[in-house]
């Protein structure tokens, strides 16, 4: 496995490698949930480049940045028995130099949810990936569900300038009890833990329903909201049945719906969804 931490050497290796490239963008701190994401492109594709960069442009200032979890030496033992290719893990420097100044934004689907809730995120999220493709011009790049609505901003920002990638998109990967691996489910306190399944239990609940025939989203929204509500511990933020490209929401979820919620657990703030 190569690991690059300038654009100008992984550029290099980008023009000398098997394709088809997969690339799979990360922030680090890695658990099972991604590296599932990372066998699937082991298996598509000739050369897999796994990036890790905690991108200081998708935070708020109030946000995690500094605290966010890092742990460089353990991610790269873990993709290197993987059996990755290579991996990008450029210093925030060498992708945001001094004098830099150039945003991409994504109109529309970013007013809403968690972008409405955190300003700004969804233009980091864009940039990143945007110079992500352009530094490694992979064939395929690699999202989980767990982000419905990154998914949306990207397949967007692809399509809309004619970036040519295939996004391909991977199941969220749980823990036994149903809830969503995520690298922030170490800020949970015990407790907070064992609460935290309400989530996707609500989220399956909601499913259900609407295989049995449920198909007014209010209805939907109101249940979600009940069953975590009755959990003490957590605090609802948002529960959302919308379009899962624009994420616009949906009166009736009759084709396909994407339910989302995100709520808090003590300090720590966690998102889930299902496509129905
Ligand atoms: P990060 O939170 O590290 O997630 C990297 C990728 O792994 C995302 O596509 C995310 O949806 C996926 N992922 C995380 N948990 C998952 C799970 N339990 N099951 C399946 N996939 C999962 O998302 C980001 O980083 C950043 O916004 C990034 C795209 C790297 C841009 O900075």
């Amino acid at each position: 496995m190569e690991l690059f931490t300038t654009v100008a050497e992984m550029v290099a290796a980008r023009d000398r490698a098997h394709r088809p490239l997969g690339l799979f963008p990360t922030m680090g701190s890695l658990h099972d949930g991604h590296l599932a994401v990372v066998d699937q492109a082991l298996g598509d594709n000739a050369t897999v480049v796994v990036s890790i960069f905690v991108n200081p442009a998708q935070f708020g200032p109030s946000e995690d940045f500094d605290a966010y979890p890092r742990d460089l030496e353990r991610d790269l033992g873990l993709l290197k028995d993987r059996g990755v290719h290579m991996v990008f893990a450029p210093p925030v420097e060498e992708m945001y130099p001094d004098g830099y100044s150039s945003y991409v934004d994504v109109q529309g689907i970013p007013d809403r949810l968690e972008g409405e809730r955190r300003p700004g995120h969804f233009t980091g999220v864009a940039t990143v990936v945007t110079k992500l493709f352009a530094i490694l011009r992979p064939d395929r790049s690699y999202w989980g569900q767990k982000d419905g609505q990154q998914v949306a901003v990207v397949k967007r920002l692809n399509r809309d300038l004619n970036l040519g990638v295939d996004i391909v998109v991977v199941p969220t990967v749980r823990d036994p009890d149903g809830l969503a691996m995520s690298s922030r489910n170490v800020y949970l306190t015990d407790v907070e833990r064992r609460a935290a399944p309400v989530l996707y239990r609500a989220l399956s609940h909601v499913r259900d329903l609407w295989k049995q025939g449920q198909r007014d989203a209010e209805a939907l929204r109101r249940e979600v909201a009940r069953m975590i509500g009755s959990e003490p511990l957590a605090s609802l933020d948002y529960v959302s049945v919308a379009d899962p490209d624009t994420l616009e929401e949906l009166d009736v979820a009759a084709v396909l719906a994407l339910v989302s919620v995100a709520a808090w657990f003590g300090k720590t703030r966690l998102i889930d969804n299902v496509l129905i």
